[in-house]
């Protein structure tokens, strides 16, 4: 046991394989097993979805259950269960009366009524007031757990003051913002609603609270840190997001990836499993991912693999833009995804337009993000914007070449590739435009048509270090700074 150990608190909506929609979904799964095996004590408080209560692969045991009184007139009954993940993390689902009935999958995790996680914020807080274990710091993830910081400082007792609280910001795009009245919801004085506090252009929002009211901040890259700080990316945060900057209270730590879940030598859902060394089990995954497709298995044919929520952050647009032109070159294309009808629209007819060129499947699959993770030669993130994204890791990994736009997280991993020096790992494109896409495409295209330099170029990327060791440590950091600004008594005083 380390006797550094630090017991921290990690709360999201999402947390995977219990319940996922993206990234912040492998994040909850990964980083708290990641510091667990750096010896620290990290638990898990997610909402107690049916969806996991239900699931028949897990035993869950009731904890404890309380009332809660959020306002004169609304009171709830709180139930907390424990579950422990097979990887031995424990995690606290808290169930703040039937708020989160509806969510019996993935696909109805966020079609709750906001209060919801007013209560489910104000349950975790009153539950660590009467927890036997007490965590040093509570590190809260996006919208959904942004009041936690903020009634850990107001109204809370001493010993829930005295607790350090970390916010990532992992999609500054979602921000919890509601109507004015929405604030009478949230039984908080109502001096809190003003510039100095959750108000917000004239309504509530809720990240801006934690913003305000956590220890530190942290976004999941560098280069995300700073662009938030501008009107472009700032989602009118980015006066605030300035002034955390130059208090040292916003810093960027770029995500890792889950090692044991994304290992293609052991990956259960690969058809053949395959090393750097050799590579003819990746030859394999294609094969058998082009004729998963209805295509005649062929290894010189580009496929490029696209794994990704349908939303305008992902540069779909740019794709929407391009497609067919991309068609005319000799490549195949496959995606997994869902969101934004308009999108979903789009590549249901491309598939049935171009069947020998296109395979598009609408919804989640798993085990099929892996088979395409390994079996396709590129992958495609053209993303307007992005907080860190974890497919180029992953398809690094799986030695599938990204092509990216440079922003964000993507700026942070992803490096040019030079054939003469034998270096970078990915394609990239900065303006944001369809010819700029196009452009890397094609020379991907025509990188991958030298065969040999192509194979060298796939197992040097494979054996890049993406695990989440590195980013791990630098949580510690955090959490310790947290900690120490805590009990030392030069936090920020709100
Ligand atoms: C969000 C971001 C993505 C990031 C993930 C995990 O989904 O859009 O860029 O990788 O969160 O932090």
């Amino acid at each position: 046991m380390n006797s550094q150990a630090i017991r921290a608190l990690f709360v999201s909506a999402e947390v995977a394989p219990l319940a996922k929609v993206g990234g912040l979904a492998d994040v909850a799964g990964a980083l708290p097993k990641a510091l667990n095996a750096e010896g620290h004590q990290v638990r898990i408080a997610m909402p107690a979805y049916p969806m996991i209560l239900n699931d028949t692969r897990y035993t869950t045991q009731r904890l404890t259950t309380f009332d809660l009184a959020l306002r004169d007139d609304w009171h709830e009954t709180v139930q907390v269960y424990q579950l422990d993940l097979p990887s031995g993390l424990c995690v606290y689902l808290f169930q703040p009366g039937g708020w989160f009935d509806g969510c019996v999958s993935s696909t109805s995790l966020y079609a709750v009524d906001p209060r919801g996680y007013v209560a489910f914020c104000r349950a975790v807080v009153a539950w660590l007031e009467r927890s036997d274990w007490g965590p040093e710091v509570v590190h809260c993830n996006d919208w959904h757990t942004a009041l936690i910081p903020v009634y850990m400082r107001h109204g809370a007792p001493d010993s829930v003051r005295a607790i350090a609280t970390v916010f990532t910001i992992h999609n500054l795009a979602y921000q919890g913002v509601f109507e004015p009245e929405f604030f009478g919801q949230l039984g908080l004085p109502d001096y809190l609603f003003d510039v100095e506090g959750l108000e917000f252009y004239g309504k509530v929002n809720l990240m801006k609270g934690a913003l305000l009211y956590s220890d530190y901040i942290n976004t999941v890259s560098p280069t995300y840190a700073h662009e938030i700080q501008t009107p472009e990316y700032g989602e009118r945060l980015e006066g605030l997001l300035r002034r955390l900057y130059s208090e040292e209270r916003l810093l960027g730590i770029l995500n890792g990836i889950d090692y044991e879940e994304w290992n293609p030598a052991t990956d259960p859902h690969l058809p053949a499993p395959y090393t750097a060394d050799d590579l003819s089990g990746k030859a394999h995954c294609k094969a058998a991912l082009q004729s998963e497709c209805g295509w005649q298995p062929d290894p010189s044919k580009a496929v490029i693999g696209l794994v990704s929520r349908l939303t305008d952050q992902k540069g779909l647009d740019l794709i929407k833009a391009i497609g067919a032109k991309i068609l005319q070159l000799p490549v195949q294309l496959v995606l997994l995804g869902t969101g934004d009808p308009t999108y979903e629209r789009y590549f249901r007819s491309l598939h049935k337009r171009h069947r020998a060129k296109v395979h598009a499947t609408i919804g989640f699959d798993n085990a099929l993000a892996h088979r395409i993770y390994a079996g396709s030669d590129l992958f495609l993130m053209p993303s307007r914007f992005e907080p860190c994204g974890l497919g180029q890791m992953i398809s690094l990994r799986y030695g599938t070449i990204p092509i990216v736009r440079q922003t964000g997280g993507l700026a942070d991993s992803i490096r040019p590739y030079d054939a003469q020096k034998g270096t970078g790992n990915g394609f990239v494109f900065t303006p944001y435009k369809p010819s700029a896409l196009y452009e890397a495409v094609a020379s991907a295209v025509s990188a991958f048509e030298d065969a040999s330099a192509w194979k060298a170029f796939v197992r040097r990327v494979i054996q890049e270090d993406w695990s989440w060791r590195r980013s791990a440590q630098a949580y510690v950091a955090l959490y310790t700074r947290a900690i120490q600004a805590r009990t030392q008594g030069f936090a920020p005083a709100r």
